[in-house]
C-alpha cells in the first residue's frame, strides 16, 4: 500500500467538493448524492448545491408516508430501487435514511422523518438501509443525533438527560447500525449537552463504535464541523463539503506536533478507503423508470391514513364527482430542501381520479391568499353536487429544511374554504397534503372522510384514486400523534427552546408516550387508521418469558386489506417514571376477506426494560407487565400479563444507599422491617418510610435506632452474596402470626 504523507492524509478526510471525495494514490474519488426518498444527483449547471435542478429520478414517498405503511418488506424494496438508481448515476453513497424522533410536530423537516418513536424509525430505517446496501450503495444514516428542529440548527445545544437519550433519541440509530451496518453515518450540525455532535467523542466514538460496534465511517453533515482537530479527535472521518483549507492546515500542524495523534488520521483514512473499496468502480444499467414508478404508486397506497369515515368511501366507480383544491392538479409530493428531487414523471390526482369517473373541477384557492372567485365557485360546485373530495393542505414554502412551523393551522383561506363546502355539502372527503401534521380543528366534524395523504412522491395521484374508488384498501396507521391543540404537545414549552439552549424537559414523554401517560386527548392517536374492512384478535399468547408473543388476527370484513399489528407494553409500578405504554413490535399482514393468520412477534428484555442513570445499564424490574395488542397507542383490544423476576437483584446495596432502596430490597425490605421494628401492620406509616431518602449510614447515627452495627452488616452480606442471599430470602418469608 502507499504511504501517504501527512498532508495527503489531512486532504483525503474532507470532500473534493460538495459531492465527491479526494482521491489520492490509490483511491479513487466517490460520488455521494441526496437522498433520502430519491437521488438528488446534481446537473453540472454551477450551482454547487443543485436544488434547482438534479437529474431526473424515481420520487419516491418521503419518510412521512413510507412511516405510516408500517411496511417493512415495502421500505426494503423502495431501498432496493434507489439503490440501482444511485448505481445507475454512479453514486457510491446515498445520503439517507434520515431517521430523527419527530419530537415537535413543527419541525419543518419531520416530512424526512419516520416517526415520534424509535421502534418505527428503527424499523423502517433498516429496512431502508438494508435494500439500499443490497444493491452495493452506501446509506448515510442522519442525523446523528438528536437534531430534532431547524430553529439554530447550526448552533442549538439539545440538553437532554441521558435516560431520555438512550430509550428515545439513540435507539433507532442503535437498531439500524447494529442491525445492517450502515455504510456511513452522518452527524448533525447541533451540539448535544452543549457539544456539537461533529465533536462529541461521547457519541461518535463510545456510544457508535465501542458500545454498538459501527465499522463505518462518520461523515459531517454539510458543513456541521467547527474545529477539525476536534472532530478528529472525537471520531468524525470525513468532512463534507471539501475541500477546507483551514481544516487541512489545523490537521496537518496537529499531527506534525503530535498534538493529535497521527494514527487517528490514519485510522480515518484507513475507513474512507474501505468505504471506496466497497464502492463499485463503474455505473450501474440505466434504472427501469416505469416500474419505479409503479412501486413509487404501490407504496404511496400504503403510505395514506384514512383518519375518519362515516360511510362515503369508497366511492362508486362511474359517479360524477366533484374535485376542488388546487393540490388535485398541481401535487404536493415532497417537501422543500436538501432532499428534493426531480421527478421523472408527476400523477396529478386529477387525471387519475378522470380515468375513473366523470368529474367536476374548481381550484378554490391559488396560493396567493383569498381568492374570492375562485372560493365562489367552488363553494357553487359543492352545492350541486353529490359528493366532493376537496383537496387542501401545507404550501410548499409552509414547512421546509432550515426552519419550523410557527403552528399547525392549514391557510386561512384553506380553513374557509372548507367551511363554506362543507356547509354547502354533507359529503365531503377532505384530502390532506402536508408533510408535518396539520391541526383538523375546528372542522373536523364537518367533513364526512378524512384522508391524510402526506405527501406521497410523484405516483401519489394514481394512489389516491385507486384508494378512494376502494381499488385498493387503505391500510396507513399513523406514525405519530394528530393533537387537538399544539398546547397538548409535551415539547411546547420547551420548543424550540431559548437562542442556543433547547432542554428536553418533557423527557422520555414524547408523543404518545405523553398522550397516554397523562390522559390528554388528542385528535387521532399514534396508530390510529382505518380501513375499507375489519379485523378481530383472539387468542393472545405470551410465552418464553415475555419473549414471544403471538395472536391470531381474522378480516371479519367483506374486502381483502392489510392490518398492522401494534404490540405495546405496559410496566409495573417502577422506580422511575414510565410511559403508560410503549410500542414494543409490529408486523403487517394482508388478509382475503374471512381469512385469519397467526401472527408472532419477538421481543427482547430491552422491551421491558429501561434505562438506568445510576448503573448506566437497561433493567428489567420485577413484576407483572401487560402485552397489549392496539389498534392504535390508545385503543387495547387485548392483553396478556406477564410476570418477569427482573433484573434488580444484582444491584449492590452499600450503607450508603437510601434507607428507601434497602426497603425495596427483595432481601433486606422484610428483615429490615422486623428488626427495625416498623412492621405497620396496621397500615400507619413507619418510621423507615419516612426517612426514606436518608442514606443508611446517616439513619444509624441517629440515638437508639434499634439497627445495630452488626445487624446492618449482616443485612449488606444477606443482600449481596447470591448463597447468603437465597437463606435470608427464605428467613424473611417466614413471618411469625
Ligand atoms: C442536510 C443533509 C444533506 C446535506 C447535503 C444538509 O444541509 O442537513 O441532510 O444530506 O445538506 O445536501
Amino acid at each position: 500500500m502507499v504511504q501517504l504523507s501527512i498532508e495527503e492524509k489531512s486532504a483525503l478526510v474532507a470532500g473534493a467538493d460538495f459531492w465527491n471525495t479526494v482521491s489520492a494514490p490509490g483511491i479513487r474519488s466517490i460520488a455521494v448524492a441526496d437522498g433520502p426518498h430519491g437521488v438528488r444527483k446534481t446537473q453540472p449547471t454551477g450551482e454547487d448545491f443543485g436544488l434547482g435542478a438534479s437529474i431526473a429520478s424515481t420520487c419516491f414517498p418521503p419518510a412521512t408516508g413510507l412511516a405510516s405503511s408500517w411496511n417493512r418488506e415495502l421500505v426494503e424494496r423502495v431501498g432496493q430501487a434507489l439503490g440501482d438508481e444511485s448505481r445507475a448515476q454512479g453514486i457510491a453513497v446515498l445520503l439517507g435514511p434520515g431517521i430523527n424522533i419527530k419530537r415537535s410536530p413543527l419541525c419543518g423537516r419531520n416530512f424526512e422523518y419516520f416517526s415520534e418513536d424509535p421502534v418505527v424509525s428503527g424499523e423502517l430505517g433498516a429496512s431502508y438501509v438494508r435494500g439500499l446496501q443490497s444493491r452495493g450503495v452506501g446509506a448515510s444514516l442522519k442525523h446523528f443525533a438528536v437534531n430534532n428542529q431547524e430553529t439554530n440548527r447550526m448552533t442549538v445545544s439539545a440538553e437532554v438527560d441521558e435516560r431520555t437519550l438512550r430509550e428515545l433519541y439513540l435507539p433507532a440509530f442503535e437498531t439500524v447500525v447494529m442491525r445492517e451496518q450502515p455504510w456511513t453515518v452522518m452527524c448533525s450540525y447541533n451540539r448535544v449537552n452543549g457539544v456539537y455532535a461533529a465533536e462529541n467523542h461521547w457519541l461518535l466514538t463510545q456510544v457508535l463504535r465501542h458500545e454498538w460496534g459501527f465499522t463505518g465511517a462518520v461523515v459531517s453533515d454539510w458543513g456541521a464541523v467547527d474545529d477539525r482537530v476536534a472532530a478528529l479527535r472525537a471520531g468524525l472521518d470525513l468532512e463534507m463539503p471539501g475541500p477546507v483549507p483551514d481544516s487541512k492546515a489545523a490537521l496537518v500542524v496537529a499531527a506534525k506536533a503530535s498534538a493529535v495523534d497521527e494514527k487517528l488520521l490514519d485510522s480515518s483514512v484507513e475507513r474512507i478507503r474501505a468505504l471506496v473499496r466497497r464502492s463499485a468502480k463503474d455505473a450501474g444499467p440505466a434504472f427501469d423508470v416505469d416500474a419505479h414508478h409503479t412501486l413509487a404508486r404501490a407504496a404511496a397506497t400504503e403510505s395514506m391514513v384514512l383518519l375518519k369515515n362515516d360511510g362515503v368511501l369508497p366511492l362508486g366507480q362511474g359517479k360524477r364527482v366533484a374535485v376542488i383544491g388546487q393540490f388535485a392538479r398541481s401535487p404536493r409530493f415532497q417537501g422543500a430542501g436538501s432532499s428534493q428531487v426531480n421527478p421523472t414523471r408527476v400523477e396529478p390526482a386529477l387525471d387519475a381520479l378522470m380515468l375513473r369517473t366523470p368529474v367536476d373541477f374548481a381550484a378554490g384557492y391559488g396560493f396567493g391568499g383569498y381568492n374570492e372567485e375562485l372560493h365562489a365557485e367552488a363553494v357553487a360546485l359543492a352545492g350541486r353536487s353529490d359528493t366532493v373530495l376537496l383537496f387542501v393542505g401545507l404550501p410548499d414554502g409552509d414547512e421546509s429544511e432550515g426552519y419550523d412551523r410557527a403552528d399547525l393551522q392549514l391557510p386561512s383561506d384553506q380553513l374557509a374554504l372548507i367551511a363554506d363546502v362543507t356547509a354547502a355539502n354533507p359529503r365531503v372527503v377532505v384530502v390532506l397534503t402536508n408533510g408535518g401534521v396539520v391541526s383538523l380543528e375546528p372542522w373536523h366534524d364537518s367533513a364526512a372522510a378524512i384522508l391524510e395523504t402526506w405527501l406521497l412522491g410523484q405516483a401519489g395521484g394514481g394512489a389516491i384514486a385507486e384508494v378512494v374508488f376502494g381499488e385498493v384498501s387503505p391500510s396507513g396507521r399513523l406514525a405519530e400523534s394528530i393533537p387537538l391543540r399544539l398546547q397538548d404537545n409535551p415539547s411546547f414549552l420547551n420548543f424550540p427552546g431559548d437562542g442556543d439552549v433547547v432542554r428536553y424537559g418533557e423527557g422520555v414523554f414524547v408523543g404518545y408516550r405523553y398522550y397516554e401517560s397523562a390522559d390528554v386527548p388528542v385528535r387521532y392517536p399514534f396508530g390510529h387508521g382505518l380501513s375499507y374492512t375489519s379485523f378481530e384478535y383472539d387468542n393472545l399468547v405470551v410465552a418464553r418469558d415475555g419473549l414471544l408473543a403471538s395472536v391470531t388476527v381474522t378480516n371479519t370484513g367483506s374486502v381483502a386489506g392489510k392490518e398492522v399489528v401494534q404490540l405495546y407494553v405496559a410496566p409495573p409500578p417502577s422506580a422511575v417514571r414510565r410511559p403508560a405504554r410503549e410500542l414494543r413490535g409490529f408486523a403487517k399482514v394482508h388478509l382475503e376477506a374471512g381469512a385469519s393468520t397467526r401472527v408472532e412477534l419477538a421481543l427482547t428484555r430491552r422491551a421491558y426494560s429501561y434505562f438506568d442513570v445510576t448503573t448506566s445499564d437497561w433493567v428489567v424490574e420485577a413484576g407483572e407487565y401487560s402485552v397489549q395488542i392496539g389498534r392504535s397507542a390508545h385503543e387495547i383490544v387485548v392483553e396478556k400479563t406477564v410476570a418477569l423476576a427482573g433484573s434488580r437483584p444484582t444491584q449492590k446495596l452499600t450503607i450508603e444507599s437510601p434507607v428507601s432502596e434497602w426497603l425495596a430490597h427483595p432481601v433486606t425490605g422484610p428483615l429490615l422491617r422486623r428488626f427495625g421494628g416498623a412492621d405497620s401492620a396496621e397500615g400507619g406509616t413507619s418510621v423507615l418510610d419516612m426517612v426514606g431518602s436518608m442514606s443508611m449510614r446517616r439513619l444509624m447515627r441517629f440515638p437508639d435506632v434499634p439497627i445495630k452495627e452488626a445487624q446492618m452488616k449482616a443485612l449488606l452480606l444477606a443482600a449481596n452474596n447470591p448463597v447468603v442471599r437465597g437463606v435470608a430470602q427464605l428467613v424473611g418469608r417466614k413471618r411469625p402470626g
